[in-house]
């Protein structure tokens, strides 16, 4: 049998789902909470400088691998060279474990499009968040009693995930992303401009964008800037290698890479307007200053934005605005995340789309609705996220570039790759940020987060849940890696594949 791979039909297609993917959770409740922790206005050039010098290069760089050898992560690095598959896996896995706790947000955000309608939550949002809805047991460290209402609209998630990648690249993909990415920045620019127009917003701008220069001399927010910019645009653990390896021979990357680099920033930057003009109003609301109201991540989203909610003229619309943007927004996220873990297994097996799906899909889906929606979920899923995300994500983005540029030094035919079919042309900069500032940059990143973690622990969680869910979910990922990189390939593939240019 000979295994044809799918393809997007055309490049516009591929953009879309790249955008979705970059476009999460990450733009809306993590950028604007970032910008303002670190010097305001002034963040804006760490941060441009970030997404130029790190950002656009590595997308270029995964769009490379991606294209070049075709292939979900394992298959593309194990044909850049046989012993860099472990890096595809390692890949693969760092995105099967954000897949099974990204997926419980976007149900939460699902219930609360519900939840807003008729404010469920009453005047004690944090209450109704913690006590309500998740029930959490403040005691216990780790059990497996389920929150119902939690685990069936987890549920519901997987099975809609599974559903879109069953029906395939371009049909199911790609024509979600075409019609879920609109959509969003229809909602989001709605929701945008009904901010702007709220009492108090103009606080709320002054309070984000007014600089704050000596940041600028802080390495911290440096350090920031680049970790935003890696976790933004999903770059160097798998997702964009799988997305550009269904691009046809003859496509434009670079072209494709800035415009997709520029549209998640700029959709970041406007989130950032939305949200704090929302945070203005509340601030004025309640009488108090906007430091005291600002907040990120789950508080953000699960907990200042229902107050918001239910003090404003129109509160509903609003809500369903803003918690639908998160589930458009998490969804496209969510359907790139787990596409790659579903590729790598069909490349591997060289078994069909659907079963694949079901097979991974189902475990994934299984092991998610096991650990998330219970008592003790909630402190389970800060865990996972935080080493995921500046252990996992950095670590293998540091590992990939010291392999495939240092010690195998395959820029240079990376480059040719790219420029042989995009408008854009890359050279010596591009050489530089990739194979010299980024990697380094990612060192310092890992051994300051590694060299706090071990110090400080996380979050005042106890130890035993960050050895488990952190420290050990970590390290199996590297060695499970490991592991699978030696198990034999399906009969017949083509593993010294090579796109003749
Ligand atoms: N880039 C996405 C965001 O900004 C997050 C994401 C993480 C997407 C992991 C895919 C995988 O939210
Ligand atoms: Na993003």
């Amino acid at each position: 049998v000979t295994h044809k791979r799918e393809v997007w039909s055309g490049r516009s297609v591929f953009i879309m789902a790249a955008i979705g993917s970059a476009v999460g959770l990450g733009n809306i409740w993590r950028f604007p909470y970032i910008a303002y922790e670190n010097g305001g206005g002034a963040f804006l050039i760490p941060y441009l400088v970030a997404l130029l010098t790190a950002g656009i290069p590595l997308l270029f760089l995964d769009y490379a691998i991606g294209h070049k050898f075709r292939g979900a992560p394992p298959l593309a690095f194990r044909r850049l060279r046989r012993g860099a598959e472990f890096i595809g896996w390692w890949q693969v896995l760092v995105c099967f474990v954000i897949g099974v706790y990204y997926a419980v947000i976007v149900a939460w955000a699902l219930r609360y499009t519900f939840f807003s309608l008729t404010e469920a939550w009453g005047d004690d949002p944090e209450g109704f968040l913690i006590e309500d809805f998740l029930q959490q047991d403040g005691d216990a460290t780790f059990g497996l009693s389920f929150v119902p209402g939690v685990a069936w609209t987890l549920l519901l998630v997987w099975i809609a995930v599974l559903g879109v990648l069953a029906l395939g690249v371009q049909r199911g993909i790609g024509n979600a992303n075409r019609f879920f990415v609109p959509l969003l920045v229809l909602l989001f620019a709605v929701l945008v401009v009904r901010s702007l127009t709220l009492e108090g917003a103009t606080d709320g701008l002054n309070a984000f964008f007014s600089p704050d220069w000596s940041a600028l001399t802080d390495t911290g927010v440096w350090i920031a800037a680049y970790g935003q910019i890696f976790f933004s645009l999903s770059v160097a653990f798998g997702i964009m290698v799988t997305y550009s390896s269904y691009l046809k021979r003859k496509t434009n990357l670079t072209g494709s890479g800035l415009v997709v680099g520029f549209s998640n920033s700029s959709f970041e930057v406007l989130a950032g307007i939305g949200v704090f003009s929302a945070l203005g109003f509340m601030a004025q609301a309640q009488g108090v200053q906007i430091s005291e109201v600002v907040a990120g991540g789950i508080g953000l989203a699960f907990i200042a934005f229902p107050a918001i909610i239910s003090s404003m003229p129109g509160g509903p619309f609003f809500g369903v605005l803003f918690f639908g943007s998160l589930v458009f927004a998490g969804f496209t996220s969510m359907i790139s995340i787990i596409q790659v873990t579903v590729s790598a297994f069909q490349d591997k097996t060289g078994m069909s789309k659907v079963p694949a799906v079901l097979a991974v899909g189902g475990v994934s889906a299984i092991v998610s609705l096991l650990l998330f929606p219970t008592t003790t979920g909630l402190n389970t899923l800060d865990v996972v996220d935080r080493f995921a995300n500046q252990f996992g994500i950095v670590g293998v983005a540091f590992v990939a570039l010291v392999v495939v540029a240092w010690i195998y030094r395959r820029l240079p035919e990376l480059r040719d790759h790219l420029n042989s079919v995009s408008s854009f042309k890359i050279g010596a900069g591009w050489m530089f940020f990739t194979g010299i500032l980024t990697p380094i940059l990612l060192g310092y990143m890992l051994f300051s987060e590694i060299r706090d973690r071990i110090r400080d622990g996380y979050g005042g969680l106890p130890d035993s849940l960050v050895l488990a869910f952190g420290w050990s979910v970590q390290a199996a990922v590297i060695v499970l890696a490991v592991v699978l990189s030696f198990i034999p390939w399906r009969k017949g593939i083509d593993l010294e594949y090579e796109l003749d240019e």
